[in-house]
């Protein structure tokens, strides 16, 4: 795991730098392009831009010029040729899931991917009578062994968002790709600072931009990014056609956080750490899920294909729900709310047999956010004295 390659210095670099623009009299950032059409001096302007809709300036569902912007600095820190920003992470993982499968297909999905990704694949695909197998991920065999004849698309998220287990991109990308089966990712919690999965031989990306890459809880956005070839017929069909797409407006918030999303994620990565080590030298707590840990059962596997972790993590205690429900509404730092990637640490209490089927008692996963690592701990720290103290 290292931070000082070439990789993280042009992605630094990439969000940092714009060059001079004349065009808009210098203005240092991108300006905020609010319409909704363009317009030409001449018909044969206009009627060849409308044979190229998708890439020309025309109408700002097919292509805005802040949200193009956008999207070519996604595309390159993702390591990607072409990105599509859209309104939100799901609609840039149903357009991308859609892009790939047809009528009769079958999708091997990892079963602890997002809820509302395996809700589509899982539920509403199968009115096209597409199947779905869920499968746990974390060994090759389980995923080859649910792939069928007609089996389209593996959908992988690694690591997975409540228990944090990790695939084997590469082999898994080999693999698919030896079948003839299409490969998408959700890598919205490594970010494309710390994991690149094109690179493994995957073929889209999706992204939650809500998250890490807005990072100030203010905006919802998506991403899916790819090779040129792959996207096109999505572009033309899914971006254009379902018209889930992100306004200019957002997308300049998006750029913004993307000018500190390095910054934030390195400092991320080392406050995440240190909480999910404190709290696993914890007398009450039995087990943390974090990549990061030299105790998670896929660290070197991680370690492997990721250069950093972001700070969203679960841990296992033997205190009942309604306990640690209790736990949870005296911490004063980190506020119950679902979604992460903000300013703002975060929790949730789960029961533990939603995620480990026929466990007991407690998960509860932790968003470690930009406040000072030490008074987090405090703060955990107060809330499980306090649970001793009225016990
Ligand atoms: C891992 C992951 N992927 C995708 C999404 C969906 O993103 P959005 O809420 O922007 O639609 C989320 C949202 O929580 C998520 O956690």
């Amino acid at each position: 795991m290292t931070m000082t390659d070439d990789q993280w210095l042009d992605v630094q670099t990439a969000v940092a730098h714009d060059p001079h623009d004349e065009r808009h009299e210098g203005a240092v950032t991108k300006p905020i392009y609010q319409n909704s059409l363009f317009t030409f001096r001449s018909y044969d302007d206009f009627l060849s831009a409308m044979q190229n809709e998708t890439d020309r300036s025309v109408y700002s569902r097919g292509t805005n010029p802040t949200v193009r912007e956008l999207e070519r600095r996604l595309a390159r820190i993702e390591r990607g040729e072409e990105a599509r920003c859209f309104a939100s992470g799901m609609a840039a993982i149903s357009s991308a899931i859609l892009s790939v499968v047809r009528s009769g297909d079958h999708i091997v999905c990892v079963n602890e991917a997002y809820g509302p990704a395996k809700e589509f694949m899982g539920s509403y695909l199968k009115k096209y009578r597409i199947d779905t197998t869920f499968v746990e991920g974390s060994s090759l065999e389980q995923i080859e062994s649910a792939i069928r004849d007609n089996t389209t698309l593996l959908y992988l998220e690694s690591p997975t968002s409540m228990l944090f287990q990790v695939q084997d991109l590469r082999a898994a990308a080999q693999l698919a790709r030896s079948k003839g089966i299409a490969t998408i990712i959700d890598n919205t919690w490594a970010t494309p600072c710390y994991q690149n999965p094109l690179e493994f031989g995957f073929d889209l990306v999706v992204h939650s931009l809500t998250k890490y890459v807005s990072g100030h809880s203010d905006a919802l956005g998506g991403a899916v990014i790819g090779s040129r070839e792959r996207m096109k017929a999505l572009v033309k069909n899914e971006y254009m056609l379902l018209g889930g797409i992100m306004t200019p407006a957002t997308a300049s918030l998006m750029m913004r956080g993307l000018r500190t999303l390095p910054l934030r994620m390195e400092k991320l990565h080392g406050q995440g750490l240190e909480v999910a080590r404190w709290l696993e030298a914890h007398a009450l707590v039995s087990r943390v899920n974090h990549p990061g840990l030299p105790s998670h059962p896929q660290h070197e596997l991680a370690m492997r294909q990721m250069k950093g972790c972001g700070s969203l993590f679960s841990f296992e205690t033997e205190l009942p729900l309604d306990v640690m429900r209790r736990w949870a509404e005296r911490l004063k730092y980190f506020r119950i709310g679902v979604s992460w990637g903000g300013y703002e640490s975060l929790v949730t209490v789960n029961p533990k047999s939603s995620y480990r089927p026929g466990a007991q008692e407690t998960l509860v996963r932790l968003y470690v956010g930009l406040e000072n690592h030490g008074e987090l701990i405090a703060d955990l720290e107060q809330a499980f004295d306090r649970i001793a103290f009225s016990s």
